[in-house]
């Protein structure tokens, strides 16, 4: 590692302490500020605060700006951008940049693995699977390890010379590490904009009322395509490198290694950024497994992936199977099923929700999208709508990506139909009628109907009802809908005078039926603080609020008079919430029903502080992955709470303990990589049967 002195101040060398000569000094603060960046950017784990790297950087702009002969290619000020360009320069590119052929299925793998047994006269071939990344090909030419050139795949013979943005990318070298890389190296990899880079750009584009990006593809098209290379600096592009191209030296012939996965090993150990997910399997039937555990995972991975790419490992195989036209013969991407497709919006709907905010949900018809048949998608209210200019009738692209709930990305405005207009909101409840009004800048508008409301209503029981909050099994939403429009319940404390006969006189619901629903009803009765008042559907009072209310006051009617300033001392109670709680135990109606629900019988075990009993996991930080098959994972997490513990959702340096469930993935592999205590399903039940509550 270098070393470096914090108390070196900005002042170039003509003041400086130091005995060593400019040139060396400059090369010294280019190593130390390469190290810190590499940590940084690539390795997600800074060792030095953000203020001391920007001293060191300030150290080495000013001795270049002093003495410009200083002034390298591979100096880390070079990465700020600042050239601007009327154009791109095309390139021909030495060796030809190849695309793959895809498969959509394991019959297509399986044909791909036969092709290959047979070209490869039936010998063993050991196989390396890597994500397929969402983003550009790039080709970055690197000559006695100075990376002198940045070309994009064009046509896959020409493509245009990106190096002033290319150098802008902080996980990029602008020197490769160690001494034994050859004299020309190209490589090749994908240039992409993580998820996170891509969220936080087009909030900022929203704020600047710039136009936002489609997609992270789209953006990081974008962003590497900007002829003003700082406009590209400020975009948050990354890279992984998946193969090489031409590799000369006059030294050694061939100073490459013989596999694809030590290839990548070899550019790794040279500073080159390589995907950790890639993986070497020994045979191809292990690549239906890669695709389906990759496929899990998608969504919790920092970028957007489109398949997975298979690749014969030895070259010398590689070259015994073969190319077919443009594509390799020994590599294939797996694609995973399209998250976007086009279909045409044909109407848009209001729904209300709990708390009488009005959502307009498109009507589409049908489209298959991301593995399943997508008939509706949100458009989240107004404000979007506008922003993104769909009109109903638009031909219009959906997006599904994981278990998200469908989006409208964009209307494809070349096919917009005739005689469309834009879509306002209604200003009425489409339920209740009642007036729909915008209050406090909010962006969506709220039905004034209340609990008069039927939507409002059914959606309080079905939330009421809920898993997390009264846990009513058996009462799903189509039966709350049911008994709301028959007139059978009003509000949640009629439930718990509903009937046997009552019930089991309903459409499709049978004695038995009606017996267990009672019989839940009877059960939920014995519940807990925290779920009784995060089941009171109070606006934003979710799980994690309710608990902390009661651990704070421990009896209800402590929290039913509390007011808004004296609830803002409560661990994640801000002004807002806290006047949403105050209003709602000020409303008449409220107390009613709360009445009505104690006297029914719910009830709760006194809450016992934290400091009054001896707790196991006290203030244990705690990340729980993978899935759990005996216990509930909400479950799970309450009584690990219940115990004590912290319970966060992503492992860093401080979490304490990852209990990990089957398929656990990235925070398994890091948390073994940060050397955390790891506890699987058995020794977690264990723990919780050694503290049986
Ligand atoms: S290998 C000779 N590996 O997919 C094979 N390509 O259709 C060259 N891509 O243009 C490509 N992830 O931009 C390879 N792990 C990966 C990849 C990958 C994404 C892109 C690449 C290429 C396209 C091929």
């Amino acid at each position: 590692m270098p070393t470096f002195s914090t108390s070196t101040t900005t002042s170039s060398a003509s003041n400086s302490t130091c005995s060593d000569t400019l040139q060396e000094q400059v090369q010294h603060l280019h190593s130390i500020l390469n190290y810190h960046s590499h940590r940084y950017y690539v390795l997600d784990d800074p060792e030095i605060p953000d203020s001391e790297y920007d001293k060191l950087f300030c150290q080495l702009e000013v001795i270049e700006a002093e003495h410009p002969e200083l002034l390298s290619l591979d100096s880390p000020t070079q990465r700020v951008g600042g050239k601007v360009l009327d154009s791109f320069q095309q390139i021909t590119h030495q060796m030809p940049m190849l695309s793959l052929s895809n498969a959509f299925s394991s019959d297509e793998i399986k044909d791909f693995a036969q092709r290959i047994d047979e070209r490869l006269e039936h010998e063993h071939f050991d196989i390396v699977a890597e994500p397929k990344l969402d983003g550009l090909a790039i080709s970055l030419r690197y000559e006695y390890g100075l990376l002198i050139q940045a070309a994009t795949r064009g046509d896959g013979t020409t493509g245009e010379d990106v190096i002033n943005n290319v150098r802008t990318i902080q996980s990029i070298p602008l020197r490769l590490t160690g001494a034994t890389y050859p004299r020309i190296l190209e490589v090749r990899g994908e240039i992409f904009m993580p998820k996170k880079g891509f969220e936080r750009l087009n909030q900022s584009q929203i704020a600047k009322g710039e136009k936002t990006f489609a997609n992270p593809r789209n953006a990081a098209a974008g962003s590497l395509r900007q002829l003003d290379s700082k406009t590209a600096a400020s975009r948050p592009l990354d890279m992984f490198c998946y193969g090489i191209g031409v590799v000369e030296d006059p030294h050694d012939d061939d100073p490459m290694q013989t596999t694809h996965h030590l290839i990548l090993n070899q550019l790794n150990t040279w500073g080159l950024p390589i995907c950790s997910e890639v993986k070497k399997l020994n045979q191809w039937q292990d690549c239906i497994e890669y695709y389906d555990s990759i496929l899990l995972r998608r969504p919790d991975l920092p970028y957007e992936i489109d398949g997975v790419v298979y690749k014969v490992d030895s070259l010398a195989q590689q070259q015994k199977a073969g190319f077919i036209s443009r594509a390799p013969r020994w590599a294939i991407a797996h694609k995973f099923p399209a998250e976007e497709a086009m279909t045409r919006l044909l109407n848009i709907d209001v729904q209300v929700g709990r708390t009488g905010a009005l959502t307009p949900v498109g009507r589409l018809e049908p489209v298959f999208v991301g593995g399943v048949t997508v008939t509706n998608a949100t458009l989240h209210n107004q404000s979007e709508i506008d922003r993104k200019g769909v009109r109903i009738g638009d031909m219009v692209i959906v997006r599904r990506a994981g278990d998200v709930i469908p989006e409208i990305v964009k209307p494809v405005l070349s096919a917009r139909p005739e005689q469309t207009d834009a879509y306002t909101m209604p200003d009425h409840c489409p339920i209740c009628h009642s007036l729909a009004e915008r209050v406090n800048d909010e962006a969506k508008s709220r039905c004034t109907g209340g609990l008069f409301c039927p939507a409002q209503r059914k959606e309080a029981i079905k939330h009421f009802a809920s898993r997390k909050a009264m846990d009513i099994d058996g009462l799903g939403d189509k039966l709350v809908e049911q008994m709301v429009d028959a007139e059978m319940i009003h509000d949640i404390s009629d439930l718990f005078s509903l009937s046997i006969d009552s019930i089991s006189a309903m459409e499709r619901m049978g004695q038995k039926s009606a017996d267990n629903l009672i019989q839940s009803i009877e059960t939920c009765k014995s519940t807990t603080l925290p779920r009784f008042i995060y089941s009171l559907g109070i606006r934003e009072v979710g799980e994690a609020t309710a608990l902390a209310l009661a651990n704070h006051y421990r009896y209800f009617p402590e929290i039913k008079k509390a007011k808004s300033e004296e609830l803002q001392e409560v661990p994640d109670v801000g002004p807002v919430v806290a006047h949403n709680i105050e209003s709602f135990f000020d409303q008449e109606h409220n107390n009613e029903v709360i009445n009505q629900l104690l006297q029914a019988g719910i009830h709760w075990p006194e809450i016992i502080k934290k400091d009054e009993l001896e707790l196991p996991l006290l203030d244990k930080i705690i990340v729980l992955t993978g899935s759990l098959s005996v216990m509930n994972r909400n479950d799970a997490k309450a009584r690990l709470i219940e115990l004590g513990a912290k319970v966060s959702g992503s492992v860093s340096k401080k979490t304490q303990l990852v209990i990990a469930g089957d398929k656990a993935g990235s925070k398994l592999k890091k948390a073994e990589e940060l050397g955390i205590e790891i506890m699987d399903e058995a020794e977690m039940l264990a723990l919780f049967n050694h503290y049986e509550s």
